[in-house]
Order: structure tokens, then C-alpha cells, then sequence
């Protein structure tokens, strides 16, 4: 199990990806400009095999915007990242943009080989952070996976114990081509809208999000997920400033749903601010509704420990990508081809269940179907990949 640390101060609430900015330390504006941005790539969890999942993969391209659209920096090419690793980009400033907060990033997969991002953390020239976690794509349907990573979410200003707070937050696929079956080159986020400075119980943005998802996953320019996205995308960012509610929660929810307020910079367009409502391509691909496994994954199971890893939640969910899946601490299998749900052998369960010794399904009296006539799947594995600790 490794250990990531993040920043000095990040919070996470109830399962929406979320980390408190950062205490601004008191340090003078940095001369040279630059917003330095890590990004996290899910961990595989076999450190002594060649990263089964294939988790590493083309760093992607990261574009900052201001808060009025205008372009602050963009990362050059940065080559390879490996499973459980981090990139760290210090993004030059454009000229004229001295010590501007960008409050926008779009992520674009650079190459053919897919990652899958876990994390993203922020820091602005004046040293504050902010940070982003792949859960948020397991909530806004993109395409998803665990990860044996376990990112260390605490606020260090708080008097709580810490421990209940580390997690190992999702990640979420983005390649730029679609060979392995994912369906988006990248997304693009509000970095504002993803920070929490109160803890879960009292964090109205965290409540909020879970009580209407919409107002996170169906608001562009706060998260969208892009079945295409190069460096000249236009990405949709808030036309009138969004206004917020002293707990973080939005204080008009309405108004980040109103497509009339995102904005589209559009350079030929005479409207307000340069302001364009709709995108400027109107052909901007749809992801494909086709969701097979991802071609690598075949043969290969993972098994894991990890109290935050729910088999069922897995299967039941439309968009997670990846192997089959056994939940140790659930008791639970999930054939992920099928998105079928399956209980692990036991001295309770015997037949038409997941036997983890022999890594196969076992069939049961009345061969391959189970009791209520579900067929049993042969299944079989040349590589398993355990995580949280030996079995
Ligand atoms: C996609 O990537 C794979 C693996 O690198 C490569 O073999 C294939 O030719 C690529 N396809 C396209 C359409 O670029
Ligand atoms: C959580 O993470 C912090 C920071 O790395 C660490 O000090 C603490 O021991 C971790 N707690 C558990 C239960 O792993
Ligand atoms: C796993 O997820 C399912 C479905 O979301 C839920 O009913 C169940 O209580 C969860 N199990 C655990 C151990 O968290």
C-alpha cells in the first residue's frame, strides 16, 4: 500500500471527490508565474509486475483558463507516467498573465496509451492549492475503476482523527484513442467547485452534489467529460460569476444549469465578453454507447481489501472499466463483462458462488445455473492483482 500525501491541507466528503484548499501560507506572489499541477495516476498494486492493469500511460495535456476563459498556460509534453506515480507540471504563465488564479483545467490524453487519473492538485502562483479527485467521474458517469492507491485526505488543521479520512479514491480513464474501449479523450473542470473548507457534516457544496448530482455532473463548465478534446477546444466556463453560499453550496443551484450562462470564447463572435452560448463546433462527437471491457483486461482479476472498494457498486454502475473484481471485505464478486454480482464461497455458500483459492466459479447441483436459473460463468485468470494487504 503506498501512501500518497497530498498537499498540506485536503478534506474529503462523504464520497464526492473533494479537497480543502490549502492555508495561504505567507509567501510573496511567485516572480516567474508559474501554477504548478500534479496529477495522480491509479496504482495497479503489483509492484513486482509490469503494471498488469496498464494504469500507466501518455501524461496528458493540461490547459489553464482564468475565470474569464482567457488561456493562462498549457503543459508541454511531458512523456510517460507510471501506475501510481506523479507528474509534476509547472505551467509557464502566458505573457500578461503574471500571478493569475487559474480557475479552469481541461485534461487531454496526449497518446495512445490510457491512464487512468485518480488525482488532480492545484497550486496557484500565490500558493494556494486546490485539489480533484477521480471519484468525481465514478458520480458523473465517466468511465471508471478502482485504485489501490490510498490518497491521504485529512485537513492538518483539524482536531479530528485523520484516519477515517484516507481513502483510495477512483480513477478515471481518459485515452486518446479508442481502441481500448474508453469513451473520452479528457474532461474539463472548475477547479473551484471541488474544494471543501469545512468537513463533511457541515459542507453544504458536499451535500449539495450529493443531493442533486445534476448540479455537479450536468453543468459544463463545472465538470464535462469529452469523447473529444485537443488543445484548441473551447471549453464552456461560468458567463456570469456563480455566486456561493457561506458553506460552499451554490446559492442559485438553477443558475449552473441555465446553458444561457456558460460561456463559449469565441473570438468571432460580437456578443458580450466574446461570449458565444453554444459551442463552436457543433459537431462535437457523442460517446459511444457501446461499453465492452477494455481488450487487456481479459484474464485478469483483482482482489481487494480496501473498505472503500464495493464490489456491488461497481457492477451496478453503467461506466466502470476494468477487470473482474473480488471485494474481500464485502464478500462479493463482480463478473465485470456481465456486470453480474456474485457471493464469495463460504461455509454458508457453497454452490454459485466465487471461490477465491481456485480463482473460478463453482457450478452447482444443478450445473451452470444457480438457483434462481442465472448461468454460472466459467471464468479463469492468468494473472491476479491483490490490494490493502496480503489475503
Ligand atoms: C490506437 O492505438 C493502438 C495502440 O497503440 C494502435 O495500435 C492503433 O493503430 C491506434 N489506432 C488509431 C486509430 O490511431
Ligand atoms: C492517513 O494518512 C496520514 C497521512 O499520510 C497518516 O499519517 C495516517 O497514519 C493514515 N491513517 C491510516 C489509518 O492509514
Ligand atoms: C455496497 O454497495 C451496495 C449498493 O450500492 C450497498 O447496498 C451495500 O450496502 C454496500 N456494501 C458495503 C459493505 O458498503
Amino acid at each position: 500500500m503506498s501512501v500518497v500525501g497530498l498537499l498540506d491541507a485536503v478534506g474529503l466528503i462523504v464520497g464526492v471527490g473533494m479537497m480543502i484548499p490549502a492555508l495561504m501560507p505567507e509567501k510573496p506572489p511567485d516572480p516567474q508565474a508559474t501554477t504548478t499541477v500534479n496529477i495522480g495516476v491509479g496504482l495497479h498494486g503489483n509492484p513486482g509486475n509490469r503494471d498488469p492493469l496498464d494504469y500507466k500511460g501518455d501524461t496528458p495535456t493540461i490547459t489553464l483558463y482564468d475565470q474569464l476563459g482567457t488561456l493562462v498556460g498549457r503543459s508541454g509534453s511531458e512523456g510517460h507516467v507510471k501506475a501510481g506515480g506523479v507528474v509534476e507540471m509547472a505551467i509557464a504563465h502566458e505573457k500578461d498573465m503574471g500571478g493569475v488564479k487559474s480557475e479552469y483545467m481541461a485534461v487531454a490524453a496526449s497518446g495512445d496509451d490510457a491512464i487512468c487519473i485518480q488525482y488532480i492538485t492545484t497550486l496557484w502562483p500565490d500558493q494556494e492549492s486546490w485539489g480533484f479527485l477521480g471519484d468525481v467521474g465514478t458520480l458523473c458517469d465517466a468511465d471508471w475503476y478502482y485504485s489501490d492507491n490510498v490518497v491521504a485526505n485529512f485537513d492538518s488543521s483539524s482536531q479530528e482523527p485523520q484516519s477515517q479520512l484516507n481513502r483510495s479514491s477512483n480513477c478515471i480513464w481518459v485515452d486518446q484513442n479508442g481502441s481500448n474501449h474508453f469513451r473520452f479523450q479528457g474532461f474539463s473542470f472548475h477547479i473551484l467547485d471541488f474544494s471543501s473548507s469545512k468537513d463533511a457534516d457541515t459542507d453544504g457544496r458536499a451535500k449539495q452534489y450529493h443531493d442533486q448530482p445534476a448540479t455537479m455532473c450536468k453543468s459544463d463548465p463545472r465538470f464535462k467529460s469529452w469523447p473529444k478534446i485537443s488543445k484548441d477546444t473551447v471549453i464552456p466556463i461560468f458567463y456570469d460569476l456563480i455566486h456561493y453560499n457561506s458553506d460552499n453550496s451554490d446559492l442559485d443551484p438553477k443558475a449552473v444549469l441555465d446553458k444561457k450562462r456558460w460561456c463559449y470564447k469565441d473570438k468571432h463572435t460580437k456578443n458580450k465578453n466574446g461570449c458565444s452560448s453554444t459551442p463552436p463546433s457543433k459537431r462535437e462527437a457523442r460517446a459511444s454507447s457501446s461499453n465492452p471491457a477494455p481488450p487487456f483486461m481479459a484474464g485478469t482479476v483483482v482482489k481487494s481489501h480496501h473498505g472503500d472498494h464495493n464490489a456491488t457498486h461497481l457492477c451496478n454502475s453503467k461506466t466502470s472499466k476494468g477487470p473482474d473484481f473480488v471485494s474481500l471485505s464485502e464478500g462479493v464478486f463482480c463478473d465485470m463483462e456481465k456486470k453480474q454480482v456474485w457471493p464469495l464461497c463460504s461455509k454458508e455458500v457453497a454452490i454459485g458462488c466465487f471461490d477465491v483459492e481456485t480463482n473460478k466459479m463453482r457450478p452447482g447441483p444443478h450445473g451452470r445455473r444457480d438457483s434462481e436459473g442465472r448461468r454460472i460463468p466459467f471464468k479463469s485468470y492468468h494473472k491476479e492483482i491483490r490490494w490493502g494487504g496480503g489475503i
